[in-house]
């Protein structure tokens, strides 16, 4: 149990830099790229070849320990240091603005900084360390909510899931699909729906491309066929991933993820979001309050570089979507399955952290 195939690192600290899996490349190329310095770490976020919200969580607090490492060698004095690294750190928060595990990952290294005793080279390996405990950590976290989730996955169960938030979402093993995972290992009659996940397209080159690499069987679908197959009785239950949920349940995910939710619910179907604590954002009353990314038009217009439509068409495109808590039937966490009223059970798993 708890253990999978492929055994996807996403990212990983070595020694003095950052490793992580190039996902611009799916699903061509399954390629590692080397991140040396805290701007590098800036870009591989804003740009996506590290995303999905526990993973760029990740990425901000090694950004953190690299803007460290750079810092450490300009001779400051230790106040001045601390003062850029804070700033530089605040810098890094701003990478992307939807996912708030990149804030929490940024504020623990800011603890650090702000509490440490050490001198300067010290403070560095604080970072360092504080760093690889949060990585290791993440891959712990999902393997329990796997488990927690794999308690409510009917027999057999045909599982749709929305973009990806799998171990390519995260260090290792994922959140929606961690539950996938746990529930595969103990009943290898289950099988996954995949959407498409338009304009980025995470569920088709990402989310087909681990559990496939899994053994685990895969059903890809384009984003509209959804409402379709449940009719059909096709689908047993849903699990998606978040990117930030309010402190009344209210989850941002990647946009698509309302109509999905909206639709199981219509056809009487479970539809569950499967996220660590450290996704819930306990600051903000209710999902109005989650800033939703735009992101660039040519995502919409082109598909590979191909232009797929007129030029010149007017288009928006936010990448994520909030899902009213009513909607959800529970947020599967590593303290267990969140139920409604989520103020209270929220509250509740923040208090026994
Ligand atoms: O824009 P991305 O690819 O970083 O967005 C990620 C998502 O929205 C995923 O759906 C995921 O569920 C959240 S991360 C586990």
């Amino acid at each position: 149990m708890n253990e999978f195939k492929s055994k996807i690192r996403t990212i990983q600290w070595i020694d003095t830099y950052s490793r992580m899996v190039d996902q611009t490349l799916f699903p061509y190329e399954f390629k590692y790229i080397d991140i040396k310095t805290g701007q590098e770490m800036f870009d591989a976020i804003k740009k996506m070849i590290v995303r999905g919200a526990p993973a760029i969580g990740i990425a901000g607090a090694h950004g953190v320990v690299l803007y460290a490492q750079e810092l450490e060698n300009e001779n400051l004095s230790r106040e001045d240091f601390i003062k850029k690294l804070l700033e530089k750190a605040d810098y890094m928060a701003t990478s992307r603005p939807t996912a708030v595990n990149l804030m929490w990952a940024v504020e623990k290294q800011k603890e650090i900084i702000k509490n440490s005793k050490s001198d300067i080279k010290g403070l560095v390996e604080e970072l360092k360390q504080n760093g690889i405990k949060l990585e290791n950590e993440d891959i712990e976290i999902n393997k329990k909510i796997g488990d927690f989730g794999s308690t409510v996955v009917p027999k057999g169960a045909s599982i749709l899931t929305h973009c990806n938030a799998g171990a390519l979402a995260t260090v290792g093993y994922g959140t929606a699909l961690g539950v996938v995972r746990s529930a595969f290992a103990k009943d290898n009659s289950i099988q996954v729906f995949a959407d498409e996940t338009r304009p980025r397209q995470q569920g088709a080159r990402i989310t087909t491309l681990e559990l496939t690499m899994d053994g685990i069987p895969t059903t890809l679908i384009t984003d509209g066929m959804c409402s379709y197959f449940m009719k059909k009785g096709m689908i047993d239950m849903v699990v998606v991933g978040a990117d930030r949920i309010a402190a009344n349940g209210d989850t941002a995910n990647k946009i698509g993820t309302y109509t999905v939710a909206i639709a199981a619910k219509y056809h009487n179907i479970p539809f569950y979001i499967a996220a660590p604590l450290s996704t819930i954002d306990i600051n903000i009353k209710t999902g109005d309050e989650i800033p939703i990314e735009e992101r660039s038009h040519d995502e919409v217009t082109h598909i590979n570089g191909k232009p797929v439509c007129a030029q010149g068409v007017n288009v928006i495109n936010p990448g994520f979507d909030v899902t009213p808590h009513e909607l959800i039937t529970g947020i599967i966490t590593e303290k267990g399955i969140l139920r409604p009223d989520y103020n209270k059970s929220i509250a509740k798993a923040f208090k026994n952290q």
